[in-house]
């Protein structure tokens, strides 16, 4: 078995984690945070999303969010934006990355963004090449990989195709996410090696929510097949409002805890992490969903 040596953590708590938690955290409060997720070494920490306000009010404050970090010169904040509107906010706020998201289910694609998925497709398009002419680096992500809350299964071949469409209209790297939380080890792995047939899989990241559990499960058994950029979200926040009953994101303490046992580099602090995870608890008013996070909190406790 052979294993990537490093992985490249892509942090998502301050967007996926915030955008689903039902109290609206002070924009204060997300500074903070993201400013000391800063410090944890990471490369990349998806910082806010430039949507409609009356769709996700939680991140509403997408502008002073943006404005307001300390950035660090060799961290990438990347934005979600959905069509030219939020573009345009977001050059505006200084972005530096965008990410740009659709699905692999038709149902899915229209309760998240209101399209279908050729049409998230033409939305996109002006982006893109907006982004490129402001030297913006485009991410790319496709939802319900391994299944949807209205659809059920999904074939990895439809997950492939939309897939290739990004990549092929400019995204430098495709997220593929478990929306739902529902795959497991097998089934992540047929997804991967069907899209790493039309993508090479250093363009290619793992999203998985932890719903079932299976979320650690599925990084190992992809990690398998050379996959080396996850998706994660300190303290297990997060979740997809439009996808009912998807719980958060796999917690990043988990995956560094895997990983640093693997021998595989990331260059993440783990114990910096855990710290941060209870900081934005503390403010949630609620316990980490990470064994790790849970052992350090009682320890504080004790
Ligand atoms: P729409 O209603 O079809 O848009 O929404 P519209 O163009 O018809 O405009 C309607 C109103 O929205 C107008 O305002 C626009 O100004 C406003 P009004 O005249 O009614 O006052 N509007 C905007 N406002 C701010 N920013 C914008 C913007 N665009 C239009 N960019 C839209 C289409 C995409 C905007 C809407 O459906 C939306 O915001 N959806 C939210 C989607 C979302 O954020 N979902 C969660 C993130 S995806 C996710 O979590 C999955 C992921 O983690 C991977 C995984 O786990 O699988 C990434
Ligand atoms: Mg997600």
């Amino acid at each position: 078995m052979t294993l990537p040596k490093k992985v490249k953590i892509v942090e998502v708590g301050p967007r996926d984690g915030l955008q689903n938690e039902k109290q609206i955290v002070p924009t204060p409060v997300k500074i903070e945070f993201i400013n000391r997720l800063s410090e944890c070494g990471y490369q990349v920490i998806e910082a806010t999303s430039f949507v409609s306000p009356k769709w996700i009010p939680q991140m509403a404050d997408h502008l002073e969010v943006l404005q307001g970090i300390k950035r660090h010169p060799k961290i990438s904040y990347p934005v979600l934006v959905p069509n030219m509107q939020g573009f345009e906010a977001a050059l505006k706020a200084g972005a530096k990355e965008i990410s740009v998201f659709t699905a692999a289910s038709e149902t899915f694609t229209q309760k998240n963004i209101n399209c279908s998925i050729a049409e998230s497709f033409e939305r996109f398009a002006p982006v893109i090449v907006a982004a490129k002419k402001n030297k913006i680096k485009i991410r790319g992500y496709v939802s319900c990989a391994l299944g949807c809350p209205y659809e059920g299964e999904i074939k990895p071949s439809s997950v492939a195709s939309v897939a290739k469409k990004l990549f092929d209209m400019g995204c430098y790297e495709i997220s593929l996410g478990d929306t739902i939380g529902v795959g497991t080890p097998l089934k992540a792995q047929a997804m991967v090696k069907a899209v790493s047939k039309k993508i090479p899989m250093k363009y290619l990241a793992g999203h998985f929510h932890d719903t079932y559990g299976q979320a650690l499960a599925n990084i190992f058994a992809t990690l398998q097949l050379g996959l080396a950029t996850f998706d994660s979200s300190v303290a297990g926040l997060g979740g997809c409002p439009y996808a009912h009953g998807a719980s958060g994101n796999v917690a990043t303490e988990d995956v560094l805890y895997m990983l640093n046992g693997l021998g595989i580099k990331t260059g993440v602090d783990i114990d910096k992490v855990i710290t941060t995870g209870l900081f934005i608890c503390q403010h949630l008013g609620k316990s980490p969903h990470s064994k790790l996070g849970l052992a350090k909190l009682a320890n504080k406790q004790n």
